[in-house]
């Protein structure tokens, strides 16, 4: 699958088994914490749904995303000239474009700090400026490579997608309840209270639980993931049962970290599925049984049972 932002957090190892919940017939998939995109990306290269709503608060990497859909050439010679740029002082080099990205927030930079910047994981200080470091042992994706897969991704979504940055609550105003699908995958609770370093902000669990109410009192398909467990130990604690969400927890592998250490920490991730979603797919159970674990299922889902 081609990505060519890279970016922790991303759900593009999952993406498929997620998919998997989709019901045939989606007009447009919006995902209101779009990050780098990997579940759109995968849905286009699927045939999935027919068009393709990107919002993410995070405004450089949003113009970045859509410069690689709608300017691929602009953006990966842009990329190229700055990763040609830094050889022999690629420290330095770092440095000065993260200080010049701070200034200016251009999305050209910022695709070299993430192609370059440890573990691909973004990092903010408390005045919102980009403070990762570079890994040093790695020089950033090869031009040649970047360029492949920034094409692909234009092949995939131009002409069909529509980017903005706003906060998540915002993109409820472009939707069609009857036709369209949203999936959401929010800066997770265990980090979100409070300043959270890893994006450029956090979400309240209130203001999500919010949300999950309006898009069901509007009867709106949505797929949240939300939170997890590695190994025995559990991240954030489940959404309120009123929302009458179907949980289950999908094995995402082992993590980098575990196998680093040589441990057996199999990671989960929460995916939660919503009533109008579970009134729309056929054979639930089954489909959720092929790549997830139950964890207690509601009503809902007994009545889907039935
Ligand atoms: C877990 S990441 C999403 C990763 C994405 N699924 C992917 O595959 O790359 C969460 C995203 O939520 C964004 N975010 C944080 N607060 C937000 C808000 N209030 N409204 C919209 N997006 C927000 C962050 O910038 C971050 O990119």
């Amino acid at each position: 699958m081609p990505q060519p932002i890279p970016y922790q957090g991303s759900k593009r190892s999952i993406a498929a088994q997620i998919l998997t919940m989709l019901p045939t017939d989606i007009d447009t998939l919006v995902e209101p914490f779009a990050g780098s995109a990997a579940l759109s990306i995968r849905a286009a290269y699927s045939g999935l749904a027919r068009s393709f709503f990107l919002n993410d608060l995070n405004a450089p990497l949003m113009d970045l995303l859509s410069l690689i859909i709608n300017e691929p050439d602009r953006i990966a010679s842009d990329y190229g000239r700055l990763w040609h740029q830094q050889r022999g002082r690629e420290r330095e080099f770092y440095d000065e474009v993260r200080a010049r990205f701070n200034a200016t927030r251009r999305p050209d930079l910022f695709l070299y700090l993430l192609a370059r910047c440890v573990k691909a994981s973004v990092r903010y200080n408390a005045a919102g400026e980009f403070n990762q470091s570079p890994d040093n042992r790695r020089k950033g994706r090869r031009p040649e490579s970047m360029k492949e897969d920034i094409q692909a991704v234009s092949r995939l979504l131009k002409g069909r997608t529509r980017i903005t940055s706003c906060n998540f609550t915002a993109t409820v105003q472009h939707l069609n309840p009857v036709t369209d699908l949203v999936y959401m995958d929010p800066p997770y609770q265990g980090t979100s209270g409070g300043r959270d370093s890893r994006y450029c902000s956090g979400v309240e669990r209130s203001m999500l639980v919010t949300f999950l109410k309006d898009l069901n009192e509007l009867d709106v398909m949505y797929m949240l993931s939300y939170d997890g467990r590695k190994g025995s130990k559990t991240y954030g604690g489940k959404l309120p049962e009123e929302l009458k969400l179907v949980h289950a927890m999908i094995q995402a592998g082992r993590s980098t970290q575990s196998t680093l250490l040589g441990r057996q920490d199999v990671t989960h991730e929460s995916l939660y599925l919503s009533p109008a979603l579970i009134e729309r797919v056929d054979s639930v159970a089954e489909k959720l049984n092929r790549i997830a674990t139950w964890s207690s299922p509601s009503t809902q889902l007994e009545m889907a049972l039935v």
